[in-house]
């Protein structure tokens, strides 16, 4: 054990933490587990051109949105899945985080950058076509088989 273990509290070096001080962006997680993003298993989708264009998005949104890449999130019959989380604002406003399932195509990677350059859940509605693609998060899809 170190001094500074057993070392007195009013010893410890003071931090100060402002609460909700940063703006959190509107964030996409990004699947790339075991079957999302695996050209293996999905052989005709370029997942390399999918996370680029999303990044470039990201890049160009001035910190209004932010991609993030994950293992496995859960639903792999339902590759390549994104979830887009709301910003601070979005939250605020009673945005949610919202599952979206077979992401693959051009199209619905367009729908998603549209979607999250306008603010995303709570700020801005989905376009039609992404709702389609909506799936649900899976604690509740576990709920829903009970
Ligand atoms: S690899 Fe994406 S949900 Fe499993």
């Amino acid at each position: 054990m170190t001094d500074a273990v057993h070392a007195p509290a009013a010893a410890q070096p003071r931090r100060t933490f402002r609460v909700g001080a940063a703006a959190r962006p509107c964030t996409l997680v990004v699947c790339r587990g075991c079957c999302c993003g695996n050209p293996r298993k999905y052989p005709r989708v370029d997942h390399d051109w999918q996370l680029d264009r999303l990044r470039a998005a990201a890049a160009g949104s001035g910190g209004r949105v932010a991609v993030r890449v994950s293992d496995c999130l859960g639903p792999c019959d339902q590759a390549n899945v994104v979830v887009v989380q709301p910003s601070t604002a979005g939250r605020q406003a009673g945005g949610k985080a919202t599952w979206i399932g077979f992401a693959m195509d051009d199209d619905c990677t367009d729908d998603l950058i549209a979607w999250v350059t306008a603010g995303g859940p709570g700020v801005a509605p989905p376009p039609p076509t992404l709702e389609l693609q909506f799936i649900p998060p899976p604690r509740e899809a576990r709920a829903a088989r009970r």
